[in-house]
């Protein structure tokens, strides 16, 4: 197994929201599947002093808080793979000290391990790690064979230059090939089945295209508010939490062309080219295509300034320059604090209300295709049938299923994790990706000022 050689997994911001939250409920799933290697073990780098028996104790807990199912003892062998090294992120003793702990293991084993690092950080400390765990040598490869690969969670960059600027440091201090961008949602299954759907269906496969299809539509709403995460939010905001990345993959993945093959180079390719041929939004058209909004009570959270501007909702509508998509709408919006989880894609098809079938009512006679990605992954068609009685009326009715019910799918930071380590970069954005999805949010963020900021009530469907 490719995954099978000793390997140390360095979470730099072990202790935070994320490590808490995501990674280590993925870790023991990952570990009490007996999916990783079975020699490992996991070092947590973060400010607050502890040693690594209470990091242990602070891993067990957070277990414990989120509730993962497992048995005390799974919890107990599980903790004690973990160390902690308590330092900065911008200080280069930091580094020598987590080297230490790194080479202490390799010792105590007599081998040489596979190193993986996680940024579970806020982006301002990506430019300062990568340069430290280049230069004290930690993420050097050890021997051939072996290597050593950076986990970099989203948002990479801030706009567009901070984002080419960030990618010029990592590429000249690593490879392409030991980078891996996370994209959680890319992992997701029901995101996955996006491709199974569109091109393993005829019927499908032949009407995806400007001919037939109306408009596209896809909605990301949270029901929850921004909770205790106003410091890091709030110089973020929704655009470029879940905007830039999330919905613009989505997007990619709903139009970007049949790869030769499903392969990470094939298919990060294809959905690059979509992302490159986004239509930039110009201060003559922002106005028409983009709403921002902040829900009411967002500037009380802690972290956030009073006089705060950030939006917690946005939606705006794009166009595609190419030949299969242009002329067609896509219109892309999430929010926090809304009536309920949800993110839906509806792809609308142009109304065939001509001839025979003119309908006599209002009715407009239109497909449409609705694939619900969360929180249950369900997939609709509608179709037309003519109504029962005199005449030909047409009624719609929907032909629905569902492909995994919630609870059932193996979770994004687990297949994160694995893939990571085991060396696939399928559900990770590459260079080019990253920068053309960058560059489309960029020319919004250039205009953003310039549209007036909403309020909406929370549990509300944002701004009207
Ligand atoms: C994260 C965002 O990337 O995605 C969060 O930072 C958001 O703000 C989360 O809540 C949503 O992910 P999921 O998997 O819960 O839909």
């Amino acid at each position: 197994m490719p995954n099978s050689q000793p390997t140390q997994i360095i979470i730099l911001g072990g202790s935070g929201d994320l490590a808490k939250r995501k990674l280590i409920p993925a870790l023991i799933d990952l570990y009490t599947h007996r999916k990783l290697p079975s020699v490992f073990s996991v070092v947590g780098l973060a400010r607050t002093p502890r040693t690594s028996e209470e990091y242990q104790t602070f891993v067990g807990e957070s277990l414990h808080t989120h509730e993962h199912g497992h048995s005390q003892e799974d919890i107990e062998t599980f903790c004690s793979h973990f160390t902690y090294v308590s330092g900065s992120f911008d200080d280069v003793q930091s580094y020598e000290d987590l080297k230490k702990a790194v080479l202490a293991f390799d010792e105590k084993q007599g081998v040489c391990t596979n190193k993986l690092f996680y940024l579970a950080v806020p982006p301002e400390y990506y430019e300062v790690i990568f340069t430290n765990l280049h230069n004290s040598g930690l993420s050097d490869i050890c021997s051939e064979g072996n290597w050593s690969r950076i986990l970099v969670e989203k948002p990479f960059g801030s706009n567009l230059e901070t984002a080419q600027e960030l990618d010029k440091t990592l590429s000249s201090l690593f490879t392409e090939e030991q980078i891996f961008r996370i994209d959680h949602y890319l992992a997701k299954e029901a995101v996955q089945n996006i491709l199974s759907f569109r091109f393993a269906n005829t019927l499908l496969r032949s009407p995806w295209n400007n001919e037939h299809i109306k408009e596209v539509s896809i909605k990301m709403h949270e029901e929850i508010d921004i909770q205790d995460r106003g410091n890091f939010y709030d110089g973020i905001g929704a655009l470029r939490d879940v905007g830039q990345n999330h919905l613009l993959q989505l997007l990619a993945l709903i139009a970007m062309e049949e790869p030769a093959s499903f392969t990470a180079t094939d298919i990060r390719t294809e959905r690059a080219k979509v992302l490159e041929k986004l239509v930039p939004i110009t201060s003559e058209t922002v106005h028409e295509q983009v709403t921002r909004g902040q829900y009411e009570g967002y500037t009380t959270t802690n972290g956030v300034p009073e006089d705060s501007k950030t939006e917690t909702f946005f939606k705006f509508t794009t166009y595609i320059d190419n030949e299969t998509w242009g002329g067609v709408p896509f219109h892309i919006e999430a929010g926090k604090s809304m009536p309920e989880r949800s993110v839906v894609i509806d792809i609308t098809f142009k109304d065939v209300a001509s001839g025979p079938f003119e309908t006599q009512t209002c009715n407009t006679v239109e497909n449409k295709v609705t694939l619900v990605l969360s929180p249950e992954q369900t997939m609709h068609i509608t179709l037309n049938a003519k109504q029962p009685g005199h005449g030909y009326q047409l009624e719609s009715q929907a032909l629905s299923f569902a492909c995994k019910k919630a609870g059932e799918e193996i979770d994004a930071y687990e297949k994160v994790l694995l893939d990571c380590i085991m060396g696939d970069h399928t559900l990770f954005t590459q260079t080019d990706e990253v920068l053309a999805s960058w560059k489309f949010i960029t020319s919004i963020l250039e205009n953003w000022e310039t549209v007036p900021l909403q309020t909406y009530q929370k549990g509300t469907a944002g701004p009207v």
